[in-house]
């Protein structure tokens, strides 16, 4: 597998576990008359030595992404760092990790016994950061309770390793101008906007804007006896317009749109 067929499945289980993704994407491409290009995927994980972001960044490093800036969210207790690569082709890549030691000792014991559970035959895959749940499902008092501390640990133990968002770059669309327009044909299609610090974070002075649709509920079977699945937010799909050759984040901006997960 190379990197472009690890994209190509990352989208294909995207889509699987959120059809709705795939009904913007098309939406945006009729409007436009043509194919979107990608600014970035963004990947979920923990600062597990097992599983942090420079395990997840393995395969793409070796695929020749450069690691570009980290990035700290004091007030949701993340790292960050971007990469990448030389090829304009490929997309831009953003790895969170979750820094573990700052939650309950509870949280991390369950977040722990998931990460124990992994092979390590599956973390040395090339597409290990697109597995999903390498570990037994969580039942529903799992999420619940990982939820009351943290939004982001109960998306990640759900749905594990798998592109959390991919973005359409509004730089390179025809038909859009800017991301109020984006945001008015959405809404005019019946999706949400994450309204979060206002529908659009950043600024043409910032260089980068970007704007995402709330995630859909999808359906989960949590571990249970019983049959019983639950609606829980999955992906969502994010917009970005960049300004000046800006390549890279804004803290405060992606802070917000890490609340497009979270269930309203
Ligand atoms: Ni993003």
């Amino acid at each position: 597998m190379n990197i472009r067929e690890l994209f190509d499945d990352m989208w294909a289980l995207y889509v699987r576990i959120n059809p709705s993704v795939n009904k913007v994407r098309k939406l945006i491409e009729q409007h436009e008359g043509g194919p979107v290009k990608n600014d970035h995927i963004a990947i979920r994980t923990f600062n597990h030595p097992r599983v942090n972001r420079e395990v997840l960044a393995k395969s793409f490093l070796d695929s020749g992404y450069k690691p570009v800036e980290d990035l700290k969210f004091e007030k949701k207790k993340l790292d960050a760092t971007y990469y990448l690569h030389d090829d304009d082709d490929l997309t831009r890549v953003f790895i969170s990790e979750l820094k573990l030691e700052e939650f309950s000792p509870e949280l991390q014991e369950t977040i722990n016994q998931l990460i124990n559970q992994i092979p390590n035959k599956a973390i040395e895959q090339f597409d290990f950061c697109n597995s999903g749940t390498p570990w037994n499902p969580i039942t529903k008092e799992t999420y619940d309770f990982l939820k009351e501390e943290s939004e982001y640990a109960a998306w990640v133990a759900t749905f594990g390793f798998i592109v959390n968002h991919f973005t359409i770059s509004v730089t390179d669309c025809n038909s859009f101008k800017n991301l109020e327009q984006v945001n008015a044909f959405l809404k005019e299609n019946g999706y949400r906007i994450n309204d979060s610090g206002g529908e659009i974070k950043g600024s043409v002075e910032q260089g980068l804007e970007q704007s995402s649709i709330l995630a859909e509920d999808i359906i989960v079977e949590f571990d249970s006896l019983e049959y019983e699945p639950h609606d829980i937010p999955g992906c969502y799909y994010e917009f970005a317009l960049r300004h000046n050759g800006f390549d890279g984040f804004i803290a405060g901006s992606a802070d917000k749109i890490f609340e497009s997960t979270d269930n309203k």
